[in-house]
């Protein structure tokens, strides 16, 4: 047993999947812990990669003389995305299930190619959470320097790490898939991006100071999401008829990451940025609790019409005929003391009526929680506690 190994909390589902994750994260060592006897087709393999692209039927071959029902891993599936024909092919056959394993949907979706009709569910991993760290978390460590295992395993060495994780990324990722046409601006774009994690995404102005056209910046920003780098955050619209034009905010999956692409990994950070990190990691934990937890609630942020904002709303329910939309708000703040006017704009939704507020939550980092009249305080793990135990959605 390897004793730095540290559990997931994904589980593995009991049919055909898709596993999408960000580079590194620990998608082919976790496919190898819980499949250790299962053929596995790594496309990472060079030889193995230009046979199988040349001759997709080869991998029928490759996989050996298996029984139905067999387990056949293809790890980096988007590298031969032709490959997803043969995989329905063999699913319908030979009656196999397939784990195919991705850093990026962009090929698998943008090549039309069939992804398999429902065959497969899919599944997400992320950098590791909270509730698979336990005692080896460290507030400090993981809003500084972010969750990749390799950072987490080694965080003395974390700006070099994730300075090598950003340098692999364009090196593999853009460069070498010719993904943008030149890399100079998309550059710009990169440290432009992380030093706006976390905050409401303006594309003109963006445009503007990477130096391309705003099309240009949609582009980006579909590469940095399908690479699965990062994610927008909505603006909830409960009331479907109104259409205010509210951005998305954007964030990095990876506090860490959002550092080396704004090119902060060797500067001390300030109070701003730590509070956007703060969240970033809040964010990160949800996602995780809803994708582990098959959840599958809509996660945003809500900005009132003078511009107060709530960090995060989670739809706990969607608005039907007869009923209001259920929410729970989450405010998140990067300070040792709770101030009680945080408390305004969570409050003034749930007396306004028009969403059901189930819980209203504080989150800061502070040691003591407290309860005002309705709103729960909480300190950063005893939310994260709440989170994972399904106390929260
Ligand atoms: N559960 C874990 N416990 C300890 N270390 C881990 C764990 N998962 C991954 N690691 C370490 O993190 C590194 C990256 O993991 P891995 O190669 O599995 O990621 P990946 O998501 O497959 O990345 P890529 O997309 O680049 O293939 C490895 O060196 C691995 O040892
Ligand atoms: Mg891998």
């Amino acid at each position: 047993m390897d004793e730095s190994h540290i559990s997931r909390l994904l589980t593995l589902p009991d049919r055909s999947f898709f596993l999408f994750g960000p580079r590194g994260v620990g998608k082919s060592t976790w496919l190898r812990r819980v499949l250790p006897e299962v053929p596995r087709i790594d496309l990472l393999d060079s030889s193995l990669y230009l046979e199988l692209s040349r001759e997709p039927s080869r991998l029928e071959a490759l996989a050996g003389n298996l029984p139905e029902q067999s387990l056949v891993v293809v790890d980096e599936i988007q590298k031969v995305p032709e490959l997803l024909n043969e995989v329905h092919r063999l699913m319908e056959a030979r009656r196999w299930r397939f784990a195919l394993c991705g850093s990026s949907a962009r090929k698998l979706r943008w090549g039309g190619i069939n992804l398999l009709g429902g065959r497969a569910v899919t599944r997400h991993l992320e950098g590791f959470s909270w509730a698979e760290l336990q005692g080896s978390f460290d507030l400090g460590v993981a809003t500084q320097w972010g969750s990749l295992p390799l950072v987490h395993l080694d965080p003395h060495n974390a700006a070099d790490i994730l300075n090598a994780y950003v340098s692999t990324y364009l090196k593999e990722e853009i460069r070498e898939e010719g993904i943008v046409r030149s890399l100079p601006p998309f550059l710009r774009f990169l440290q432009i991006a992380g030093l706006l994690n976390g905050q409401l995404v303006n594309g003109q102005n963006i445009a503007t100071e990477a130096g391309v056209p705003r099309s240009t910046v949609d582009t980006y920003f579909s590469i940095l999401e399908d690479t699965l780098l990062g994610h927008f955050l909505p603006a909830y619209r409960p009331r479907l008829k109104v259409r205010e034009q509210t951005r998305p905010k954007f964030f990095w999956f990876d506090c860490g990451v959002a550092r080396a692409a704004a090119g902060l990994l060797f500067d001390p950070v300030d109070r701003v940025w730590q509070g956007y990190a703060l969240e970033t990691l809040i964010y990160h934990e949800l996602r995780v609790h809803n994708h582990t937890q098959a959840k599958n609630r809509s996660l945003c942020f809500y900005r009132t019409a003078d511009g107060a904002e709530i960090d995060f709303i989670i739809e706990t329910r969607k608005r039907q005929a007869e009923a209001r939309a259920h929410v729970v708000c989450l405010e998140v703040k990067s300070a040792q003391k709770w101030n009680r006017q945080w408390e305004r704009t969570m409050r003034s939704v749930s007396e306004d009526g028009r969403l059901h507020v189930d819980r209203m939550i504080g989150v800061y980092n502070g040691p003591r929680a407290y309860h005002f009249e309705g709103v729960d305080v909480l300190p950063v793990a005893d939310f994260l506690t709440a989170l994972h135990a399904g106390e929260v959605f």
